[in-house]
Protein backbone atom coordinates (compact mmCIF):
# COMPACT_ATOMS: atom_id res chain seq x y z
CA UNK A 1 0.00 0.00 0.00
CA UNK A 2 1.13 3.53 0.17
CA UNK A 3 4.46 5.12 1.42
CA UNK A 4 6.32 8.09 1.15
CA UNK A 5 3.57 10.19 3.56
CA UNK A 6 3.46 10.67 6.90
CA UNK A 7 2.51 9.09 10.12
CA UNK A 8 0.39 10.81 13.05
CA UNK A 9 0.71 9.50 15.97
CA UNK A 10 -2.27 9.75 17.80
CA UNK A 11 -2.56 11.33 21.32
CA UNK A 12 -6.51 11.59 21.39
CA UNK A 13 -6.86 14.88 20.00
CA UNK A 14 -10.35 15.38 18.84
CA UNK A 15 -8.78 16.66 15.79
CA UNK A 16 -6.02 14.12 15.11
CA UNK A 17 -8.30 12.20 11.90
CA UNK A 18 -8.71 16.33 10.94
CA UNK A 19 -4.82 16.57 10.26
CA UNK A 20 -4.97 13.00 8.42
CA UNK A 21 -7.75 14.34 6.04
CA UNK A 22 -6.07 18.06 5.66
CA UNK A 23 -2.53 16.09 4.35
CA UNK A 24 -4.07 13.98 2.27
CA UNK A 25 -6.11 16.71 0.42
CA UNK A 26 -2.53 17.58 -0.41
CA UNK A 27 -1.99 14.43 -2.12
CA UNK A 28 -0.01 12.95 0.31
CA UNK A 29 -0.15 9.52 2.17
CA UNK A 30 -1.24 9.75 6.14
CA UNK A 31 -2.13 7.31 8.44
CA UNK A 32 -2.81 7.29 12.08
CA UNK A 33 -1.50 5.44 14.75
CA UNK A 34 -1.56 5.39 18.63
CA UNK A 35 0.50 7.31 20.25
CA UNK A 36 1.93 4.00 22.35
CA UNK A 37 2.31 2.30 19.23
CA UNK A 38 5.08 -0.41 18.49
CA UNK A 39 7.88 0.84 16.34
CA UNK A 40 7.13 -1.55 13.65
CA UNK A 41 3.62 -0.34 12.97
CA UNK A 42 4.48 3.32 13.23
CA UNK A 43 6.80 3.17 10.61
CA UNK A 44 4.85 0.36 8.41
CA UNK A 45 4.22 2.74 5.86
CA UNK A 46 7.68 4.16 5.21
CA UNK A 47 6.90 7.78 6.16
CA UNK A 48 8.84 10.80 5.61
CA UNK A 49 7.58 12.28 8.39
CA UNK A 50 5.84 12.33 11.77
CA UNK A 51 3.11 14.83 13.24
CA UNK A 52 2.46 14.83 16.64
CA UNK A 53 -1.15 15.27 17.20
CA UNK A 54 -2.74 17.30 20.11
CA UNK A 55 -4.43 16.04 23.01
CA UNK A 56 -6.24 16.57 26.27
CA UNK A 57 -3.73 15.37 28.55
CA UNK A 58 -1.40 18.03 30.43
CA UNK A 59 2.41 17.08 30.48
CA UNK A 60 2.03 17.35 33.90
CA UNK A 61 0.08 14.17 34.27
CA UNK A 62 1.12 11.01 35.78
CA UNK A 63 -0.09 8.82 33.13
CA UNK A 64 0.34 11.78 30.39
CA UNK A 65 1.36 9.62 27.31
CA UNK A 66 5.06 10.55 26.21
CA UNK A 67 6.82 10.36 23.13
CA UNK A 68 8.22 7.13 21.44
CA UNK A 69 11.65 6.03 22.94
CA UNK A 70 13.31 6.05 19.59
CA UNK A 71 11.45 9.04 17.77
CA UNK A 72 14.23 11.28 17.53
CA UNK A 73 16.43 8.00 16.22
CA UNK A 74 14.65 7.51 13.57
CA UNK A 75 15.93 11.24 11.68
CA UNK A 76 12.42 11.77 10.59
CA UNK A 77 11.34 15.83 10.33
CA UNK A 78 8.73 15.96 13.36
CA UNK A 79 5.71 18.72 13.63
CA UNK A 80 4.53 18.16 17.33
CA UNK A 81 0.76 19.89 17.10
CA UNK A 82 -0.16 21.78 20.56
CA UNK A 83 0.22 18.72 23.08
CA UNK A 84 2.58 17.22 20.61
CA UNK A 85 4.55 20.12 21.18
CA UNK A 86 5.06 20.35 24.65
CA UNK A 87 6.51 16.72 24.47
CA UNK A 88 8.82 17.79 21.92
CA UNK A 89 9.70 20.67 23.72
CA UNK A 90 10.28 19.17 26.82
CA UNK A 91 12.54 16.17 25.28
CA UNK A 92 14.43 19.36 23.87
CA UNK A 93 15.04 20.38 27.22
CA UNK A 94 12.51 23.33 27.65
CA UNK A 95 10.28 24.24 30.66
CA UNK A 96 6.40 23.79 30.07
CA UNK A 97 4.74 25.39 32.65
CA UNK A 98 0.75 25.47 33.07
CA UNK A 99 -0.36 28.61 31.72
CA UNK A 100 -1.77 31.52 34.03
CA UNK A 101 -4.26 32.38 31.35
CA UNK A 102 -5.70 28.92 29.31
CA UNK A 103 -5.33 30.13 25.55
CA UNK A 104 -8.72 28.79 23.62
CA UNK A 105 -9.83 30.02 20.81
CA UNK A 106 -8.77 33.12 18.28
CA UNK A 107 -4.85 34.25 18.76
CA UNK A 108 -2.73 36.04 16.70
CA UNK A 109 0.78 35.36 16.66
CA UNK A 110 3.74 37.16 14.89
CA UNK A 111 6.36 35.66 13.70
CA UNK A 112 10.39 36.32 13.38
CA UNK A 113 12.31 35.17 11.26
CA UNK A 114 12.62 33.35 7.94
CA UNK A 115 10.88 30.10 8.86
CA UNK A 116 9.62 27.07 6.70
CA UNK A 117 6.97 26.11 8.20
CA UNK A 118 5.71 30.01 7.49
CA UNK A 119 6.82 30.76 4.18
CA UNK A 120 4.52 32.37 2.01
CA UNK A 121 2.54 33.75 4.88
CA UNK A 122 2.41 37.61 6.71
CA UNK A 123 4.22 38.10 9.56
CA UNK A 124 1.00 38.43 11.61
CA UNK A 125 -1.70 35.54 11.25
CA UNK A 126 -4.72 34.55 12.96
CA UNK A 127 -4.85 31.09 14.62
CA UNK A 128 -6.42 28.66 16.61
CA UNK A 129 -5.50 27.94 20.03
CA UNK A 130 -6.71 25.43 22.43
CA UNK A 131 -4.41 24.72 25.72
CA UNK A 132 -3.68 25.25 29.45
CA UNK A 133 -0.10 24.93 29.16
CA UNK A 134 2.95 26.69 27.41
CA UNK A 135 6.67 26.55 27.12
CA UNK A 136 8.63 28.80 28.87
CA UNK A 137 12.39 29.48 28.30
CA UNK A 138 14.75 28.60 25.58
CA UNK A 139 16.20 25.75 25.00
CA UNK A 140 18.27 23.79 21.41
CA UNK A 141 15.66 25.09 19.26
CA UNK A 142 14.42 28.50 18.06
CA UNK A 143 11.41 30.28 19.07
CA UNK A 144 9.88 31.47 15.22
CA UNK A 145 6.37 32.83 16.48
CA UNK A 146 4.82 34.37 19.49
CA UNK A 147 1.25 35.34 21.21
CA UNK A 148 -0.14 37.59 23.79
CA UNK A 149 0.10 34.38 26.05
CA UNK A 150 2.22 32.05 24.24
CA UNK A 151 6.43 32.54 24.84
CA UNK A 152 6.47 30.21 22.17
CA UNK A 153 3.67 29.84 20.08
CA UNK A 154 6.07 27.76 17.49
CA UNK A 155 9.56 26.83 17.34
CA UNK A 156 11.92 25.01 14.76
CA UNK A 157 15.35 22.95 15.02
CA UNK A 158 16.70 23.11 11.17
CA UNK A 159 19.42 20.54 12.20
CA UNK A 160 17.30 18.02 13.31
CA UNK A 161 14.25 18.82 10.99
CA UNK A 162 11.75 19.26 14.60
CA UNK A 163 9.08 21.79 14.53
CA UNK A 164 6.35 22.44 17.02
CA UNK A 165 3.36 24.79 16.64
CA UNK A 166 0.90 25.89 19.72
CA UNK A 167 -1.93 25.76 17.74
CA UNK A 168 -3.86 23.94 15.60
CA UNK A 169 -2.93 24.17 11.92
CA UNK A 170 -5.65 21.71 10.69
CA UNK A 171 -8.57 23.50 11.55
CA UNK A 172 -9.98 26.05 9.02
CA UNK A 173 -9.88 28.59 11.90
CA UNK A 174 -6.11 29.09 11.50
CA UNK A 175 -5.67 31.62 8.29
CA UNK A 176 -2.54 29.91 7.17
CA UNK A 177 -2.94 26.40 8.10
CA UNK A 178 -2.96 24.56 5.05
CA UNK A 179 0.15 26.52 3.80
CA UNK A 180 2.02 25.63 7.25
CA UNK A 181 0.90 22.18 6.70
CA UNK A 182 1.84 22.01 3.06
CA UNK A 183 5.77 23.74 4.11
CA UNK A 184 6.33 20.57 6.71
CA UNK A 185 4.75 18.27 3.92
CA UNK A 186 7.21 19.12 0.85
CA UNK A 187 9.43 21.85 2.06
CA UNK A 188 10.44 19.70 5.33
CA UNK A 189 9.50 15.92 4.60
CA UNK A 190 10.41 16.50 0.96
CA UNK A 191 6.86 14.10 0.06
CA UNK A 192 5.67 14.22 -2.89
CA UNK A 193 2.13 14.74 -4.00
CA UNK A 194 1.76 11.22 -5.49
CA UNK A 195 -1.29 10.30 -3.24
CA UNK A 196 -4.64 9.95 -5.14
CA UNK A 197 -7.92 7.93 -4.05
CA UNK A 198 -8.66 7.79 -8.18
CA UNK A 199 -5.08 6.46 -9.03
CA UNK A 200 -5.31 3.92 -6.53
CA UNK A 201 -8.29 1.63 -8.19
CA UNK A 202 -5.64 -0.65 -9.86
CA UNK A 203 -2.77 -1.19 -7.84
CA UNK A 204 -5.72 -2.28 -5.05
CA UNK A 205 -7.96 -4.45 -7.09
CA UNK A 206 -4.31 -6.07 -8.07
CA UNK A 207 -3.71 -6.23 -4.11
CA UNK A 208 -7.03 -7.93 -3.78
CA UNK A 209 -6.41 -10.29 -6.27
CA UNK A 210 -2.81 -11.83 -5.53
CA UNK A 211 -4.37 -11.94 -1.31
CA UNK A 212 -7.45 -14.03 -2.54
CA UNK A 213 -5.92 -16.43 -5.28
CA UNK A 214 -8.18 -18.80 -6.70
CA UNK A 215 -10.53 -18.50 -3.02
CA UNK A 216 -13.67 -17.36 -3.15
CA UNK A 217 -15.27 -13.76 -1.23
CA UNK A 218 -18.30 -13.37 -0.04
CA UNK A 219 -19.65 -9.90 0.60
CA UNK A 220 -22.86 -8.42 2.28
CA UNK A 221 -23.71 -5.25 0.54
CA UNK A 222 -26.63 -3.10 2.14
CA UNK A 223 -27.11 -0.38 -0.64
CA UNK A 224 -24.79 2.10 0.96
CA UNK A 225 -21.48 3.53 -0.46
CA UNK A 226 -19.44 1.57 1.21
CA UNK A 227 -20.38 -1.92 0.58
CA UNK A 228 -20.86 -0.87 -2.69
CA UNK A 229 -17.77 0.48 -3.46
CA UNK A 230 -16.29 -2.37 -2.04
CA UNK A 231 -17.80 -5.11 -3.81
CA UNK A 232 -16.88 -3.31 -7.00
CA UNK A 233 -13.74 -3.12 -6.61
CA UNK A 234 -13.24 -7.10 -5.79
CA UNK A 235 -15.59 -7.62 -8.22
CA UNK A 236 -12.97 -6.41 -10.50
CA UNK A 237 -10.48 -8.36 -9.08
CA UNK A 238 -11.90 -11.79 -9.03
CA UNK A 239 -15.24 -11.32 -10.82
CA UNK A 240 -17.09 -14.88 -10.27
CA UNK A 241 -15.51 -15.89 -7.67
CA UNK A 242 -17.27 -13.17 -4.93
CA UNK A 243 -20.57 -14.27 -4.06
CA UNK A 244 -22.58 -11.07 -3.08
CA UNK A 245 -25.36 -11.16 -0.14
CA UNK A 246 -28.41 -8.47 0.30
CA UNK A 247 -30.64 -9.46 3.11
CA UNK A 248 -33.70 -7.75 3.01
CA UNK A 249 -34.86 -7.06 6.51
CA UNK A 250 -37.86 -5.65 5.95
CA UNK A 251 -36.36 -2.24 7.93
CA UNK A 252 -35.45 -0.70 4.74
CA UNK A 253 -36.33 2.12 2.88
CA UNK A 254 -39.08 2.27 0.15
CA UNK A 255 -37.37 0.96 -3.19
CA UNK A 256 -34.02 0.08 -1.62
CA UNK A 257 -34.42 -3.34 -2.50
CA UNK A 258 -35.45 -2.90 -6.50
CA UNK A 259 -32.02 -0.13 -6.01
CA UNK A 260 -29.47 -2.88 -5.01
CA UNK A 261 -30.67 -5.29 -7.80
CA UNK A 262 -30.38 -2.57 -10.44
CA UNK A 263 -27.08 -1.01 -9.13
CA UNK A 264 -25.12 -4.34 -8.63
CA UNK A 265 -27.06 -6.86 -10.15
CA UNK A 266 -26.48 -5.09 -13.90
CA UNK A 267 -22.41 -4.01 -13.10
CA UNK A 268 -20.80 -6.69 -11.17
CA UNK A 269 -20.12 -10.11 -12.91
CA UNK A 270 -20.68 -11.83 -9.18
CA UNK A 271 -24.15 -13.11 -8.23
CA UNK A 272 -26.14 -11.47 -6.07
CA UNK A 273 -28.38 -13.53 -3.70
CA UNK A 274 -31.14 -11.43 -2.64
CA UNK A 275 -32.60 -12.86 0.92
CA UNK A 276 -36.24 -11.95 1.37
CA UNK A 277 -36.06 -12.31 5.33
CA UNK A 278 -38.68 -9.99 5.84
CA UNK A 279 -40.39 -12.30 8.01
CA UNK A 280 -38.05 -13.64 9.90
CA UNK A 281 -37.46 -10.15 11.14
CA UNK A 282 -40.56 -8.85 12.19
CA UNK A 283 -41.30 -12.18 13.82
CA UNK A 284 -38.09 -11.56 15.55
CA UNK A 285 -38.99 -8.28 16.59
CA UNK A 286 -42.03 -8.88 17.57
CA UNK A 287 -42.98 -7.10 21.66
CA UNK A 288 -39.44 -5.76 21.49
CA UNK A 289 -39.77 -2.08 22.38
CA UNK A 290 -36.22 -1.55 24.08
CA UNK A 291 -33.98 0.13 21.48
CA UNK A 292 -30.61 -1.98 22.16
CA UNK A 293 -32.81 -5.02 22.41
CA UNK A 294 -33.63 -4.22 18.88
CA UNK A 295 -30.46 -4.11 17.98
CA UNK A 296 -28.93 -6.70 19.69
CA UNK A 297 -31.87 -9.09 17.80
CA UNK A 298 -31.41 -7.53 14.61
CA UNK A 299 -27.87 -8.39 14.63
CA UNK A 300 -28.01 -11.57 15.51
CA UNK A 301 -30.80 -12.56 12.85
CA UNK A 302 -28.52 -11.15 10.51
CA UNK A 303 -25.22 -12.97 11.15
CA UNK A 304 -27.31 -15.78 11.41
CA UNK A 305 -28.76 -15.32 7.68
CA UNK A 306 -26.15 -14.39 6.68
CA UNK A 307 -24.01 -17.51 8.21
CA UNK A 308 -26.91 -19.86 6.36
CA UNK A 309 -26.05 -18.27 2.89
CA UNK A 310 -22.31 -19.50 3.54
CA UNK A 311 -22.58 -22.96 4.57
CA UNK A 312 -25.40 -23.18 1.22
CA UNK A 313 -23.07 -21.42 -1.09
CA UNK A 314 -19.74 -22.18 0.31
CA UNK A 315 -16.81 -22.49 1.10
CA UNK A 316 -15.63 -19.04 1.54
CA UNK A 317 -12.18 -18.31 2.80
CA UNK A 318 -12.59 -14.48 2.39
CA UNK A 319 -15.26 -12.04 3.40
CA UNK A 320 -15.49 -8.58 1.77
CA UNK A 321 -16.25 -5.57 3.78
CA UNK A 322 -16.47 -1.65 3.50
CA UNK A 323 -15.13 -1.09 6.70
CA UNK A 324 -13.53 2.34 6.07
CA UNK A 325 -10.33 4.25 7.70
CA UNK A 326 -12.11 5.90 10.69
CA UNK A 327 -14.23 2.79 11.99
CA UNK A 328 -10.55 1.38 12.41
CA UNK A 329 -8.82 4.28 14.12
CA UNK A 330 -8.52 3.93 17.97
CA UNK A 331 -8.16 7.20 19.08
CA UNK A 332 -6.96 7.26 22.16
CA UNK A 333 -9.27 9.61 23.35
CA UNK A 334 -12.65 7.67 22.42
CA UNK A 335 -11.79 4.55 24.78
CA UNK A 336 -14.63 5.05 27.28
CA UNK A 337 -18.33 5.57 27.71
CA UNK A 338 -18.68 6.62 23.91
CA UNK A 339 -18.06 3.77 22.42
CA UNK A 340 -20.93 1.67 23.62
CA UNK A 341 -23.98 4.69 23.36
CA UNK A 342 -25.29 2.60 20.43
CA UNK A 343 -24.74 -0.71 19.45
CA UNK A 344 -23.68 0.04 15.66
CA UNK A 345 -23.66 -3.73 13.98
CA UNK A 346 -21.78 -4.64 11.56
CA UNK A 347 -21.09 -8.23 10.35
CA UNK A 348 -18.93 -8.88 13.40
CA UNK A 349 -19.66 -11.86 15.37
CA UNK A 350 -19.59 -14.55 12.71
CA UNK A 351 -20.08 -17.80 14.30
CA UNK A 352 -16.29 -19.80 14.65
CA UNK A 353 -16.89 -22.68 12.05
CA UNK A 354 -17.47 -19.50 9.30
CA UNK A 355 -13.88 -18.92 9.31
CA UNK A 356 -13.02 -16.04 7.18
CA UNK A 357 -10.18 -13.93 6.17
CA UNK A 358 -11.35 -10.18 5.94
CA UNK A 359 -10.59 -8.73 2.88
CA UNK A 360 -11.48 -5.17 3.08
CA UNK A 361 -9.93 -2.62 0.60
CA UNK A 362 -11.20 0.83 1.86
CA UNK A 363 -9.56 0.01 5.02
CA UNK A 364 -6.87 3.42 4.23
CA UNK A 365 -9.83 5.36 3.07
CA UNK A 366 -12.06 8.43 3.81
CA UNK A 367 -15.66 8.63 3.18
CA UNK A 368 -15.35 11.58 0.73
CA UNK A 369 -12.10 9.21 -1.22
CA UNK A 370 -14.55 6.16 -1.20
CA UNK A 371 -16.72 8.27 -2.95
CA UNK A 372 -14.19 9.35 -5.89
CA UNK A 373 -13.16 5.62 -5.91
CA UNK A 374 -16.83 5.05 -6.83
CA UNK A 375 -16.76 7.58 -9.36
CA UNK A 376 -13.46 6.24 -10.68
CA UNK A 377 -15.14 2.85 -10.90
CA UNK A 378 -18.46 4.16 -12.72
CA UNK A 379 -21.22 4.09 -9.29
CA UNK A 380 -23.62 6.44 -10.53
CA UNK A 381 -22.99 9.91 -8.84
CA UNK A 382 -27.06 9.35 -7.06
CA UNK A 383 -25.73 6.25 -5.45
CA UNK A 384 -22.53 8.17 -4.08
CA UNK A 385 -23.82 10.82 -3.12
CA UNK A 386 -26.47 8.80 -0.63
CA UNK A 387 -27.00 9.41 2.99
CA UNK A 388 -25.78 7.52 5.52
CA UNK A 389 -27.88 4.79 6.43
CA UNK A 390 -28.53 2.90 9.96
CA UNK A 391 -27.63 -1.18 9.82
CA UNK A 392 -30.89 -1.61 12.15
CA UNK A 393 -32.90 0.25 9.46
CA UNK A 394 -35.91 1.75 10.08
CA UNK A 395 -36.47 -0.60 13.48
CA UNK A 396 -34.40 2.43 15.16
CA UNK A 397 -36.95 5.08 13.38
CA UNK A 398 -39.67 3.42 15.38
CA UNK A 399 -40.24 4.12 18.62
CA UNK A 400 -41.87 1.40 20.11
CA UNK A 401 -42.95 -2.04 18.73
CA UNK A 402 -41.87 -2.58 14.88
CA UNK A 403 -44.79 -3.70 13.35
CA UNK A 404 -46.03 -4.29 9.39
CA UNK A 405 -47.60 -1.39 9.65
CA UNK A 406 -46.00 0.63 10.98
CA UNK A 407 -43.20 -0.05 8.89
CA UNK A 408 -44.81 1.32 5.78
CA UNK A 409 -46.50 4.25 7.13
CA UNK A 410 -42.88 5.39 8.08
CA UNK A 411 -41.50 3.93 4.82
CA UNK A 412 -44.18 6.37 3.05
CA UNK A 413 -43.59 9.15 5.14
CA UNK A 414 -39.66 8.34 4.47
CA UNK A 415 -40.32 8.82 1.11
CA UNK A 416 -41.72 11.95 0.85
CA UNK A 417 -39.30 14.02 2.61
CA UNK A 418 -36.74 12.47 0.96
CA UNK A 419 -38.56 12.96 -2.44
CA UNK A 420 -38.93 16.44 -1.49
CA UNK A 421 -34.99 16.94 -0.53
CA UNK A 422 -34.40 16.04 -4.05
CA UNK A 423 -37.02 18.01 -5.67
CA UNK A 424 -35.85 21.25 -4.17
CA UNK A 425 -32.22 20.34 -4.50
CA UNK A 426 -31.62 20.22 -0.85
CA UNK A 427 -30.39 17.02 -0.53
CA UNK A 428 -26.93 17.50 -1.08
CA UNK A 429 -26.65 20.38 1.19
CA UNK A 430 -27.73 17.67 4.13
CA UNK A 431 -25.57 15.23 5.75
CA UNK A 432 -28.96 13.27 6.48
CA UNK A 433 -32.32 13.24 6.41
CA UNK A 434 -34.72 10.87 8.40
CA UNK A 435 -38.44 10.70 9.37
CA UNK A 436 -38.99 8.61 13.01
CA UNK A 437 -42.60 7.29 13.96
CA UNK A 438 -43.23 7.84 17.95
CA UNK A 439 -45.94 5.44 19.60
CA UNK A 440 -47.72 8.47 21.12
CA UNK A 441 -50.71 9.53 19.32
CA UNK A 442 -52.37 13.23 19.31
CA UNK A 443 -55.58 15.16 18.50
CA UNK A 444 -56.18 16.39 15.44
CA UNK A 445 -58.96 17.68 12.76
CA UNK A 446 -59.00 16.71 9.18
CA UNK A 447 -62.20 17.37 6.95
CA UNK A 448 -64.85 17.90 9.56
CA UNK A 449 -63.57 15.03 11.81
CA UNK A 450 -61.89 14.83 14.68
CA UNK A 451 -58.82 12.89 14.38
CA UNK A 452 -56.50 10.65 16.74
CA UNK A 453 -53.39 9.30 15.23
CA UNK A 454 -49.38 9.57 15.20
CA UNK A 455 -46.89 12.39 14.70
CA UNK A 456 -43.75 12.02 12.15
CA UNK A 457 -40.93 13.82 13.14
CA UNK A 458 -38.65 15.11 10.76
CA UNK A 459 -34.74 15.80 10.83
CA UNK A 460 -31.49 16.45 8.87
CA UNK A 461 -28.26 17.58 9.98
CA UNK A 462 -25.26 18.69 9.22
CA UNK A 463 -21.79 17.01 10.18
CA UNK A 464 -18.42 15.97 8.73
CA UNK A 465 -18.38 12.42 10.19
CA UNK A 466 -21.78 11.62 12.17
CA UNK A 467 -19.37 12.22 15.25
CA UNK A 468 -20.93 15.32 16.21
CA UNK A 469 -24.03 16.88 13.99
CA UNK A 470 -26.41 20.24 13.86
CA UNK A 471 -29.64 20.53 12.73
CA UNK A 472 -30.13 22.10 9.63
CA UNK A 473 -32.44 25.22 9.43
CA UNK A 474 -34.22 24.03 5.89
CA UNK A 475 -36.74 26.50 4.52
CA UNK A 476 -40.03 26.78 6.02
CA UNK A 477 -41.94 26.51 2.93
CA UNK A 478 -39.85 23.65 2.43
CA UNK A 479 -41.10 22.13 5.80
CA UNK A 480 -44.37 23.15 4.70
CA UNK A 481 -44.91 21.54 1.62
CA UNK A 482 -43.33 17.94 3.37
CA UNK A 483 -45.82 18.48 6.23
CA UNK A 484 -48.85 18.84 4.20
CA UNK A 485 -47.87 16.15 1.73
CA UNK A 486 -47.16 13.77 4.83
CA UNK A 487 -50.52 14.48 6.60
CA UNK A 488 -52.46 13.94 3.73
CA UNK A 489 -51.06 10.74 2.05
CA UNK A 490 -49.43 8.56 4.82
CA UNK A 491 -52.36 7.19 6.40
CA UNK A 492 -52.59 7.48 10.09
CA UNK A 493 -50.51 10.45 10.51
CA UNK A 494 -52.02 13.75 11.49
CA UNK A 495 -49.03 15.95 12.72
CA UNK A 496 -45.45 16.54 11.73
CA UNK A 497 -42.40 17.98 13.71
CA UNK A 498 -39.43 19.22 13.22
CA UNK A 499 -36.68 17.63 15.35
CA UNK A 500 -34.06 20.51 16.63
CA UNK A 501 -31.92 18.80 18.57
CA UNK A 502 -27.94 19.09 18.02
CA UNK A 503 -25.58 16.08 18.52
CA UNK A 504 -24.26 15.91 21.56
CA UNK A 505 -26.37 15.76 23.62
CA UNK A 506 -29.03 14.47 20.63
CA UNK A 507 -28.21 11.59 19.04
CA UNK A 508 -28.73 11.55 14.94
CA UNK A 509 -30.98 8.00 15.37
CA UNK A 510 -33.77 8.58 17.61
CA UNK A 511 -32.88 5.12 19.40
P1 LIG B 1 -26.10 8.26 16.03
O1 LIG B 1 -27.54 7.95 16.09
O2 LIG B 1 -25.28 7.38 16.94
O3 LIG B 1 -25.64 7.91 14.57
O4 LIG B 1 -25.82 9.72 16.26
C1 LIG B 1 -24.43 8.31 13.98
C2 LIG B 1 -24.41 7.80 12.56
O5 LIG B 1 -24.32 6.38 12.54
C3 LIG B 1 -25.44 5.82 11.88
N1 LIG B 1 -25.82 4.62 12.63
C4 LIG B 1 -25.50 3.37 12.27
N2 LIG B 1 -24.81 2.89 11.21
N3 LIG B 1 -25.15 0.69 11.98
C5 LIG B 1 -24.66 1.54 11.07
O6 LIG B 1 -24.04 1.08 10.10
C6 LIG B 1 -25.84 1.09 13.07
O7 LIG B 1 -26.27 0.29 13.89
C7 LIG B 1 -26.03 2.51 13.21
N4 LIG B 1 -26.65 3.26 14.16
C8 LIG B 1 -26.51 4.56 13.76
C9 LIG B 1 -26.51 6.90 11.92
O8 LIG B 1 -27.44 6.73 10.87
C10 LIG B 1 -25.67 8.13 11.77
O9 LIG B 1 -25.29 8.33 10.43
Amino acid sequence: MPSGGVVILDYGSQYTQLIARRVRAHNVFSSVVRCDAPEAEILEHAPRGVILSGGPASVFASDAPGLPDRLLGWGLPVLGICYGMQLLSRELGADVVPAEHAEYGHATIEIEGDPVLFRGTPRRQSVWMSHGDRISGGAGFHVVARSDNSEVAAFEDTDRRLYGVQFHPEVHHTEHGEAILRNFLFEVCGCRANWSPGDIVEPMVREIRERVGSGRVICAVSGGVDSAVAATLIDRAVGERLFCVFVDTGLLRAGERENVEALLGQQLRAHLEVVDARARFLERLRGVTDPEEKRRRIGHLFIEIFSEVGRAHGPFAFLGQGTLYPDRIESTATVGPSATIKTHHNVGGLPEDLEFELVEPLRWLFKDEVRRIGAELGLPRDQLRRHPFPGPGLAVRILGEVTEERLETLRQADRIFIEALHEWNLYDSVWQALAVLLPVRSVGVMGDARTYAWPVVLRAVSSTDGMTADWVALPPDFLKEVSNRIINEVPGVNRVAYDISSKPPATIEWE
